[in-house]
């Protein structure tokens, strides 16, 4: 990308943001992880640019506070940003999460509020061998971000328990969690997950033509044992 391809793009995202306040969004998140483009700029297996938004640390963090600073001049004090960040490359001389943490800490100093915590995308297709996937595996990304960065942070990826997502949330090591594949196979999760953990007694959540079945259900049910 040249310099004027660049300011174009950090323009854009600011109109973009404009444009989401116009239309009544409350939350803008930046999909900076992933192998997109804002990725390709922090990453240093990505991005080879040997001028200022490439080679030092600074240099390929630019980018991202530069997107920052164009959604938050267009996107009100009061509305969160955040930003989805790979918090690791899982590859040698990528990012590792002691540099996740310094992005971090520079997209709060540029207005951002939340960093979603997620892992990987460059690199082409084949998983990094350093990746070990099992539920939360990139929920320890989350906590030292929160932690060091000194900013609220969303745990994502391989979450599917209520009680393991209410216990990480409890225990202080992200703010929020996002969902993705468990809400396609089960769009009623969060009411689901809210009976498991003790809400929602009598389906009390539920829209009321349907909760009132479900509830006379589980009642008749209870009833005859089962
Ligand atoms: C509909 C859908 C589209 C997605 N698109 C992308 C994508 O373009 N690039 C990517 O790296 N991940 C993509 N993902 C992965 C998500 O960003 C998310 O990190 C991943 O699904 C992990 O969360 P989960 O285990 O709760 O699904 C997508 C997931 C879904 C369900």
């Amino acid at each position: 990308m040249s310099e004027t391809d660049i300011d174009r793009v950090i323009a854009s995202f600011g109109e973009a943001a404009r444009r989401s306040q116009e239309a009544g969004f409350k939350i803008i998140e930046v999909y900076a992880a992933h192998g997109f483009l804002v990725h390709q700029f922090l990453s240093p297996i990505a991005n080879q640019r040997t001028d200022s938004w490439g080679g030092t640390d600074e240099n390929r963090r630019r980018f991202a506070v530069e997107v920052a600073r164009s959604i938050r001049v267009n996107w009100p004090e009061a509305y969160p940003l955040a930003f989805r960040l790979s918090a690791t490359d899982w590859l040698e001389g990528g990012i590792e999460v002691e540099d996740a943490v310094e992005t971090a800490r520079a997209l709060k100093a540029a207005g951002v509020d939340m960093i979603d915590c997620s892992t990987v995308g460059i690199g082409g297709k084949d998983r990094p061998r350093r990746m070990v996937i099992e539920q939360g595996f990139q929920v320890p990304f989350a906590e030292q971000i929160r932690e060091c960065a000194d900013i609220a942070s969303m745990a994502v990826g391989f979450l599917w328990d209520a009680k393991v997502c209410e216990d990480l949330v409890s225990a202080g090591k992200a703010d929020m969690i996002a969902l993705a594949r468990e809400l396609l196979d089960d769009p009623n999760w969060p009411l689901h997950a809210a009976k498991k953990l003790g809400a929602n007694e009598n389906h009390s959540m539920w829209p009321i033509e349907s909760g009132w079945w479900l509830m006379k259900r589980e009642r008749l049910l209870s009833k005859i044992g089962i």
